[in-house]
């Protein structure tokens, strides 16, 4: 007790105040709880349906939890993102991190497909119109981070880039400007002018920020990454860029496809051509893919 009572008073005394003061507040402070630390009850009152329709509120919340889970994700991605140093030990913790994160997304995405109703899904989502997932910006700060523009963009837009793009060239042939924008037209659907209007100019500063400092960038600092390491970077590949994709196009699917009646999403893209990451062609760590020839 006397140790721990030096050591708060050599604290205060460091920061050239008075230690009684602080001890004094102590013995007034309310003890902590769980409910005020975790912020249970703010947490809880984020719902708000828009119809009567009770899975609507498991619709807003595994949306939610996605997000959280993309907070975390993105925790460890600025971490590594941020330090100077690649040290490879750390990299291979948080990126294992990473993938615990992506797959228990993965693995509870069928909360989505199996855990609502098809037929009220398929009323209360016209009442979600023109909002989609389409619209998470926390989606693009990840693909932002880990790697350089023209890795987000298929071979389509690759031919559509002028010579020595800058980066506000790039960012207007992201695969993703697909899902909205009618390239014959010009037209944007209100979903992409929404999301463009609110984040395209910070997505545009964050991507001045990262150019070159992306976690694809950082990692090839090292001479000769060790096998532990490529391959957790490629799985984290594989789970963000493959499977996510495949188990939320095929939920997509489910319920504006399963009789083939090729459903408008509330998006408006073109949904079943648009989702398929082999029309995205997202690849965060082009590189390995190449070195292990798959
Ligand atoms: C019933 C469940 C779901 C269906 C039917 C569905 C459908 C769709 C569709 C059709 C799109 C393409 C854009 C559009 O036209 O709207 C899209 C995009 C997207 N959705 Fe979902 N979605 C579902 C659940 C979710 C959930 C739970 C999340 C988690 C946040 C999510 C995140 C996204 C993201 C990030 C995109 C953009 C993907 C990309 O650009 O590669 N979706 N969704």
């Amino acid at each position: 007790m006397a140790d721990i009572h030096d050591k708060i008073t050599a604290k205060y005394e460091a920061l050239g105040e008075k230690p009684e003061t602080y001890l004094k507040g102590l013995l007034q402070a309310k003890p902590i709880n769980y409910w005020d630390y975790i912020e249970v009850e703010t947490l809880l009152s984020l719902q708000r349906p828009r119809t009567d329709f009770k899975d609507e509120e498991i619709f807003i919340m595994y949306h939610q939890v996605t997000e959280l889970f993309l907070k975390m994700l993105l925790h460890e991605v600025k971490q590594l993102q941020e330090t100077e140093e690649v040290v490879e030990a750390v990299w291979i913790e948080k990126l294992g991190r990473m993938n615990r994160y992506t797959n228990m997304l993965i693995g509870s995405f069928d909360i989505m497909k199996d855990g609502m109703r098809y037929e009220d899904y398929n009323v209360f989502r016209d009442a979600l119109t023109p909002a989609s997932g389409f619209q998470s910006v926390q989606f693009r700060y990840v693909e932002l981070h880990c790697t350089g523009l023209a890795n987000l963009i298929n071979t389509e837009g690759k031919k559509r880039l002028p010579h020595d793009p800058s980066i506000a060239d790039y960012f207007e042939h992201l695969y993703w400007k697909d899902a909205g924008h009618n390239r014959k037209t010009g037209k944007k659907t209100l979903t992409l002018r929404q999301f463009e209007e609110k984040y395209e100019a910070p997505l545009i500063g964050l991507a001045h920020t990262l150019n070159g400092k992306t976690l694809n960038d950082k990692f090839k600092q090292l001479k000769a990454p060790s096998a532990a390491l490529r391959e957790k970077l490629l799985e984290f590949d594989r789970l963000y860029n493959v499977d996510w994709p495949m188990v939320h196009l095929n939920t997509a699917k489910h319920y504006l496809d399963k009789k083939g009646e090729n459903k408008t999403a509330t998006g408006g893209s073109e949904w079943k051509k648009y989702l398929h990451p082999k029309f995205q062609q997202r690849t965060f760590f082009p590189s390995l893919w190449e070195e292990s020839g798959e």
